[in-house]
């Protein structure tokens, strides 16, 4: 088996040195899709904003393609490949969708390598080239979210980390943005995320970890975790 491009051992984080995520072990094997899933407030993006930098873990550590990166600041992880698209999408609503993807390749000088990254995000997501030139709050909540991932992939990540991009969408847009991730994973980019559609994440994910109060509850295969009764009841109303 491959070593993981990203391993978490006995993370705790927080807040003001307060820690609502309590010793969580993960990994994420090379070209894998993995979930994160639990319910709200359980610390799904409190997790994901701990790799990034965004947070320090209060102990633990974080290895990144066997790279401590337990202490560096965002710009730092996004320099070694991490993507962290957050929940909210967090765009510039006044920027048009070119400006907003540029923004993502912000790190690289040449000119002609962004010009061909957008090139291929537009392919990707066809809906951005017909909806280049309009401002990003002009498009329909989905459209942002295709917009947000595409931006997140700008960068070229070795790991992409997706924080709920089902939030505010209604189900038929939830299952197109899914396929899109599983499309996106396909292509061979890494993919991290957080859900609290416990169902929807584990029917694209390789493998899963269920996340409750701060703690590793269950994991495994994700068909695994689909079948298991405690999840079915606890989170799929059944
Ligand atoms: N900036 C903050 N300061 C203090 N506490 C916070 C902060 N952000 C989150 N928390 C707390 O940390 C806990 C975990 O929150 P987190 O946002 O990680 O959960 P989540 O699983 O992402 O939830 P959701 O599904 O609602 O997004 C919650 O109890 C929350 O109130
Ligand atoms: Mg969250």
């Amino acid at each position: 088996m491959a070593d993981p491009i990203l391993t978490l051992a006995d993370v705790h984080a927080g807040y003001d040195g307060v820690p609502v995520v309590f010793g969580v072990s993960l990994e994420v094997l090379p070209g894998e899709l993995v979930a994160v899933v639990g319910a709200n407030g359980a610390g799904k993006s409190t997790t994901l904003r701990t790799i990034a930098g965004l947070n320090n873990p209060l102990r633990g550590s974080i290895q990144f393609e066997g790279k401590d990166i337990s202490r560096l600041r965002p710009h730092q992880t996004l320099a070694l490949g991490i993507s962290y698209v957050p929940e909210g999408r967090r765009l510039f609503p006044k920027l048009s969708v070119e400006e907003n993807l540029r923004l993502g390749a912000y790190t690289e000088k040449s000119g002609a390598e962004i010009q061909r990254r957008l090139d291929e995000m537009m392919q990707l997501f066809p809906v951005l080239r017909e909806r280049s030139r309009q401002t990003a709050e002009t498009l329909s909540g989905g459209e942002q979210q295709m917009l947000a991932i595409a931006r997140g992939l700008m960068s070229k990540p070795r790991l992409l980390m997706l924080d709920e991009m089902s939030l505010g969408l209604m189900p038929t847009l939830v299952e197109r943005m899914m396929e899109t991730v599983v499309a996106v994973n396909r292509s061979g980019v890494t993919v991290l995320l957080v859900e609290q559609m416990v169902q929807e994440a584990l029917e694209i994910a390789h493998r899963g970890y269920v996340l409750q109060s701060g703690r590793i509850v269950q994991s495994g295969p994700a068909k695994e975790l689909l079948d298991s009764e405690e999840i079915r009841k606890a989170y799929m109303g059944m």
